[in-house]
């Protein structure tokens, strides 16, 4: 359903890879409340999924950027302000990676190699990108600019690996650029940490079905689908949140302020034999 909520406004969109990307329900209901976008990938990416097909579908065109090259975003701002007519008005960083997640190497002997490239693409392109677009002066008074979280930068998930780190350097980014931008043109600047959400970047994530399913039973809400992940975006692209900057801000039914759970509890509970010599072992 349409509210006309982003009428007249344009927007970049990263990381729309297949019809499971979060991006990709961002980008669509974008277009649904009345915004015009510029979709972006890697030129691998546009190879192997499909965000031509989602461009061919919204009208609109992809620009190929790594996020990691300087040049690369260059030339995105300069030819998604020519094609979209104007100043862009809202940023969805959609980007994640990690050669020693895909790789299965262990959190204790990381490639640092593999590191750095984590930290490139899934955090400092976050700030490549406000960077560039901040000395172009790409954006329009009051724009929002967004980025994808995941609890795992405050709180330690087995398998999440070093995309852990780059989620805690992501969301400082998102504090440090807002104070800088937010005082200069009132762009803000944010995070949005999402629940575990079944996607090519998410199954590559050790144990995923299993941490879906904890999640799932965690969250007093249940986890927080991708549609409605892409509904959050859109209000934090809207009129309606002008105020809200440098925060990251936890979209997961409840997951992130949950201790223990009664029916987690009784899950526990269950996996010990009783052993009434040593009942608190
Ligand atoms: N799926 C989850 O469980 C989950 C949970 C919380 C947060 N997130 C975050 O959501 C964001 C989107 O991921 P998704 O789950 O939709 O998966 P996805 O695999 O659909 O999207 C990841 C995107 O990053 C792009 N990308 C990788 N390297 C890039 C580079 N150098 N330059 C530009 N783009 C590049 C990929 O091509 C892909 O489109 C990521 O930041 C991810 O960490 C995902």
């Amino acid at each position: 359903m349409s509210c006309n909520l982003l009428e007249g406004k344009r927007g970049i969109v990263f990381g729309a890879l297949n019809e499971l990307s979060i991006a990709w329900k961002v980008a669509e209901k974008a277009v649904e409340q009345g915004a015009q976008v510029v979709l972006t990938n890697t030129a691998m990416a546009m190879r192997m999924g499909e965000t031509e097909k989602l461009a061919k579908k919204l009208n609109t065109i992809v620009i190929p950027a790594d996020a990691t090259s300087v040049e690369d975003l260059e030339i995105l701002f300069d030819k998604s302000i020519e094609h979209l007519g104007g100043k862009i008005d809202f940023i969805l960083h959609s980007i994640g990676m990690s050669p020693n997640v895909r790789k299965g190497r262990h959190y204790s002997n990381l490639d640092y190699n593999y590191l750095q490239k984590t930290l490139d693409v899934s955090a400092v392109s976050f700030h490549k990108v406000i960077q560039v677009c901040r000395k172009k002066d790409a954006l329009n008074q009051w724009g929002s600019i967004l980025a994808l979280s995941y609890v795992a930068a405050q709180r330690t998930f087995y398998g999440y690996n070093d995309m852990a780190d780059a989620k805690s350097l992501l969301e400082s980014i998102a504090r440090s650029f807002g104070y800088i931008y937010g005082r200069e043109k009132n762009v803000r600047i944010n995070t949005i940490s999402q629940s575990p959400t079944l996607t090519t970047a998410g199954q590559g994530v050790k144990g995923f079905d299993h941490l879906m399913d904890f999640s799932e039973r965690m969250s007093p809400l249940g986890n927080a689908s991708a549609d409605e992940c892409a509904d959050y975006c859109l209000t934090m692209f809207s009129d309606l949140t002008r105020k809200v900057t440098m925060q990251n801000l936890f979209h997961d039914g409840g997951f992130s302020n949950m201790g223990m759970s009664l029916q987690a509890m009784q899950q526990y509970n269950k996996s010990f034999i009783y052993d009434q010599e040593h009942p608190f072992d």
